[in-house]
């Protein structure tokens, strides 16, 4: 993910909700760079004794002795603790929880994160070590610390998925060494974390081909082109308000694609509540999820299901029209490897070899009339779609 590698001098921020496995991976970075050569690591536990720390480091393959862990909440004894190890690789877990003693402020405080952060930051350029900055962040990404950081620090990492699934994402929202927007994925195991070499496949595991109101994308992140299946449900709305409840797809897309679908597709959603999620706690942010994401609602509200061969993207205008989106062909690409062979997508779009019949639209309209999505459904979809209700 990191083009470039830890660049010595470098800092580098992990940032993530509490619970999602920062430590976890931090510690398993550090594990990996010692065992990469004679490199020295050092990390500073503000959060966790060492005997915790180690006890997990076992659970998850030995600790190389080149790997020193140091517990302790006091910025001035960390940097002493890293004067005598001279480590190449300096992780402080967490930022929140190391404290700075002539700074009167609460550690936490957005005063004491920022005046460590900085003084981390220059005893990283004065020595030449690497460092990594744990931090926490809640939901809203508030919370003193990871954001007003972003820009003190050289990398930006956030780690992210559903604490309930295994699946976990890694992404690079600013890297001054090399290409930002990579995405590295994960499963947290019972032994740690391991990467995952194929996770369109795994994404698309569970997916019931024939269930309206689900739509798969080929979706792009960094370089790496992902498969994520998107969910649509519509249930009639007993409010005066219908709710709206998004989950890893932008709440405002969304949004904007309701009021396409209402105004030029004539599907009259306003009333039902609508529920959007990803498949896997994957967030897809890209526009390019727009068409898919209109699909999904629109084959919920109808009854009829997608063909389970059938990939789309498209970014969604104001007027119901289609445009492009970047590196169509990757996307078509992976679809194929996966055994995708239809695709519905915007006029123009270079098909490159991946050999998925493709079919271009130019308007949301045209590609719900292009996969039969209006009428009512087969008796087969409506069977499908009623899967798991309570048979009469
Ligand atoms: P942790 O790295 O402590 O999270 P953070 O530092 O972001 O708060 O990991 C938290 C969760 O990960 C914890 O609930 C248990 C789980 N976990 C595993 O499932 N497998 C493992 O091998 C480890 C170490 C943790
Ligand atoms: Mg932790």
């Amino acid at each position: 993910m990191l083009s470039g590698g830890l660049v010595p001098g470098s800092v580098s921020l992990v940032g993530g909700e509490p619970g999602i496995g920062k430590s976890t991976l931090v510690l398993q970075a550090a594990t990996a760079f010692c065992s990469q050569g004679s490199q020295r690591a050092l990390v500073v536990t503000a959060e966790e004794s060492v005997d915790q720390v180690r006890r997990r480091a076992d659970r998850l393959g030995s600790l190389p002795d080149d790997c020193y862990l140091f517990s302790t909440g006091d910025l001035m004894a960390a940097l002493e603790a890293a004067d005598s190890v001279g480590p190449s690789l300096l992780v402080i877990d967490s930022i929140q929880a190391i404290s700075d003693g002539t700074v009167n402020s609460p550690a936490g405080s957005t005063t004491q994160v920022r005046e460590c952060a900085q003084l981390l930051a220059q005893y990283a350029k004065a020595t030449g070590t690497a460092t990594v900055l744990v931090g926490h962040v809640t939901k809203d990404g508030s919370l003193a610390g990871p954001r007003t950081l972003e820009h003190l620090v050289d990398t930006v990492l956030y780690f992210e998925g559903d604490r309930h699934h295994a699946l976990r994402s890694l992404v690079a929202v600013k890297h001054r060494y090399g290409a930002a927007g990579e995405m590295g994925l994960f499963e947290m195991r019972e032994d740690g974390l391991s990467s995952l070499d194929d996770p369109s496949a795994i994404l698309l595991a569970d997916r019931q081909p024939g269930l309206a109101g689900s739509a798969t994308v080929p979706a792009l992140e960094g370089r790496r082109p992902l498969l994520v299946e998107l969910q649509a449900l519509l249930a009639p709305g007993h409010g005066q308000q219908p709710r709206r409840v998004v989950q890893g797809v932008s709440s405002n897309r969304v949004s904007i694609i309701l009021a396409v679908l209402e105004r030029c597709c004539e599907l009259s959603v306003g009333s039902f509540d609508v529920f959007v999620s990803s498949v896997g706690g994957i967030k897809v942010s890209e526009p390019a999820a727009d068409l898919t994401i209109g699909l999904a609602i629109a084959s919920s509200l109808s009854g009829r299901a997608l063909a389970p061969e059938v990939i789309c993207f498209g970014e969604v205008g104001l007027g119901g029209e289609l445009r492009q989106v970047s590196r169509p062909e990757r996307r078509l690409a992976e679809a194929a490897r996966l055994g995708f062979s239809r695709a519905v997508v915007p006029r123009n779009t270079p098909a490159g070899q991946s050999g998925l019949s493709t079919e271009e639209v130019g308007s949301v309209a045209e590609a719900i009339e292009v996969l039969g999505l209006l009428g009512p459904p087969t008796p087969e979809e409506a069977r499908t779609t009623t899967l798991g209700a309570p048979s009469a």
